[in-house]
């Protein structure tokens, strides 16, 4: 039975705190899956996903493996899809994901593993879907499909357009799809435009479906599928017809669930201080009217009559928000010294402030907060730029080729020996481009010299905040340096790390990112660091008069209601900012839009109206 919170879910929907927590639960429900069907003599069909998602699952199945005796010895298994021209030992083929994220570390036997034949040659690729299908068919079926969901809300590679019917297949990659692989496969161009995949029709045979989704990013996609009408632009939309099938989210991919966002329309809501700010800014965007001008009826007509009761009427109710969401804007991120503080975002004292600002990746920094750290360091505040990682994983092979190129040529024009060396190592670098081509893993020597203009980058992109570059440091954390997207594992090390840098900053507050992220994307990975780590320095005295402001990089950027600090920038500061930005030439951005997107929200509540904000989360 839904309960009233759920009215407007199609589809069973479980949240959790976390991914972990989530995942646990799952690889309980596979467990005994595995061993009621043991203890019948029969196989268990699963059906895999690939992806980031999966990967805390495919870790606890492996525990139980290792821990708890869970045998994978009559489990037979049917992946999802496989990208179209990649041999099975191709670093990102599914296949190989699968034997590193799962097979390898489980006693299943190889004969029962079955993923899509990604090397079949074209014309034989559909009878190759046809033997697929029939494989399914002959092990009786699939018991339990397990599912992500891609940005354009496709299950499998079933992308906008693949019908309720649709089979195991080839299909045409979404751009969006591609876009979203780009880094896995180090830039768009080596991403494959192809890949075969399980049809929705294939899927909705399963017995029972299970599709997870972790972080904010997929928050607006799991809205659509769950509670938005079945159609074949969101292929995981067609679940909400099956009799089986759940949900399964992380507070984050939660969010923009009815129950969650607007839990006034769902029954009675409690009417806590953020809830409040988020149903008036809910309100006056939705009917396009200043905060100050909102009316009883207003509020009566859309479901919020008990929140005029609690705290109207709305004349009183609009000034009160209204006050509220104004002192939020500041100049002044380190605070304003000797000026009452008591309506500002950040305490006045003390001042100068130590202001640290980690970056899991050298331009999340900027990006997010390039007006802010340029008024950080105007004001007269200490401060520091700590980069958890290199981010060499995202140079590209053309930057390191082109770096070897200039290395040459300079050492060609110089005569003495002493340029022996270095044209040596140029050659070097060149021949190891060369041999390990575009799909190749880079060598540790390719990645150091990724990660040196990374860092080059760095700094002279954050030269134009007028930082010193003394205030610029590197942590290059091991489970980076040593891992790459979607097989990090980070460990003890990296949290001493990160410990260590932290006591010697004794910040006074703190700027950091990554709560928003998919929980294994780089960010992810450096937040849940960060926050083990802060939980061990609790007791420490800097700790306890340090503020934690939480900034958006590359997730989904901050609701207008969950924003307590927004630095205003004009249009001279933004212009600054994005010049600042673009000195990342090896990655490509565009700065801008997003903090214009959000002083035109401010703007449209009835406050003042600025080029651009950056805008900060208390923690
Ligand atoms: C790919 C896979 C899907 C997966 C999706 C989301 O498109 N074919 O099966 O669900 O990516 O990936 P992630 O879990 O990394 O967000």
């Amino acid at each position: 039975m839904k309960s009233e919170a759920e009215q407007f879910e199609k589809v069973p929907t479980t949240i959790y705190a976390s991914a972990g927590e989530a995942s646990r639960v799952l690889a309980v429900e596979v467990a005994s899956l595995i061993r009621k069907k043991q203890a019948e003599s029969k196989h268990a069909v699963l059906g895999l996903a690939t992806g980031s998602t999966p990967v805390p699952f495919y870790r606890e199945l492996i525990r139980l493996h290792r821990e708890e005796g869970l045998s994978f010895q009559n489990v037979l298994t049917f992946n999802l899809d496989e990208y179209f021209g990649l041999e099975p030992t191709h670093r990102e083929s599914y296949f190989r994901f699968m034997r590193e994220q799962l097979f390898d570390h489980v006693d299943l036997p190889s004969s029962q593993i079955h993923i899509p034949p990604g090397t079949v040659s074209r014309d034989r690729v559909f009878e190759a879907c046809q033997e697929y299908e029939a494989e399914i068919e002959r092990a009786g079926g699939i018991d339990l499909q397990i599912l992500g969901i891609g940005r354009t809300g496709h299950i499998g590679f079933n992308e906008p357009g693949s019908s309720m019917e649709s089979r195991t297949r080839m299909i045409t990659l979404d751009g969006i799809t591609r876009e979203d692989a780009a880094r896995d496969f180090q830039g768009i161009e080596n991403v494959p435009r192809f890949a075969l995949t399980m049809g929705v029709g294939t899927i909705m045979n399963a017995r029972r479906i299970v599709l997870m989704a972790w972080g904010e990013n997929k928050a607006d996609i799991v809205r659509q599928a769950v509670e938005g009408e079945v159609t074949d632009a969101i292929s995981a939309s067609f679940l909400q017809k099956h009799a089986n099938a759940q949900f399964l989210l992380d507070a984050g991919a939660s969010q923009s669930l009815t129950r969650v966002r607007y839990p006034w329309l769902v029954g009675t809501a409690t009417w806590d201080r953020s809830l409040i700010r988020r149903a008036v800014t809910w309100l006056s965007a939705k009917l396009k009217k200043p905060v100050l001008k909102l009316l009883d009826e207003d509020y009566n007509e859309h479901g919020m009559s008990d929140l005029l009761t609690e705290h109207g009427p709305a004349y009183q109710l609009n000034i009160r928000i209204f006050n509220e969401l104004q002192h939020t804007i500041t100049g002044w991120p380190g605070g304003k010294p000797q000026e009452d503080d008591r309506y500002r975002p950040e305490r006045a004292l003390p001042f100068p402030k130590r202001s640290l600002v980690i970056a899991p990746e050298p331009s999340d920094e900027l990006r997010a907060m390039g007006g802010t750290i340029d008024r950080l360091v105007e004001q007269g505040h200490s401060v520091d730029v700590l980069f958890l990682t290199s981010g060499n994983l995202g140079v590209s092979d053309d930057a390191a080729e082109h770096f070897a190129d200039v290395l040459k040529e300079l050492a060609a024009t110089r005569s003495s020996s002493a340029w022996k060396e270095p044209v040596r190592y140029a050659g070097q670098l060149l021949d190891d481009l060369e041999a390990k081509g575009p799909f190749g893993e880079d060598n540790q020597s390719l990645r150091g010299i990724k990660g040196l203009l990374r860092r080059g980058e760095a700094r002279h992109a954050l030269r134009a905040t007028g930082l010193d570059e003394s205030r610029i440091h590197f942590l290059d954390l091991p489970f980076y340096e040593n891992g790459r997207y979607r097989r990090f594992h980070p460990q003890e090390d990296d949290q001493e790390a990160l410990r260590e840098a932290l006591t010697k900053f004794r910040p006074h507050q703190i700027y950091m990112t990554g709560n928003a992220s998919d929980p294994s994307s780089v960010g992810g990975v450096c937040f849940s660091i960060f926050r083990q780590v802060m939980e061990k320095v609790a007791k420490r005295k800097w700790r306890q008069d340090c503020r934690v402001w939480l900034y958006r990089s590359n997730e989904k950027p901050l609701g207008v209601y969950e924003i307590d600090m927004a630095v205003p920038m004009s249009p001279d500061q933004l212009k600054h900012k994005v010049k600042a930005v673009s000195l990342y030439a090896t990655e490509e951005l565009s700065t801008g839009q997003r903090d214009r997107a959000v002083a035109r929200y401010y703007d449209q509540l009835g406050l003042a109206n600025y080029e651009a904000i950056e805008a900060f989360r208390a923690w």
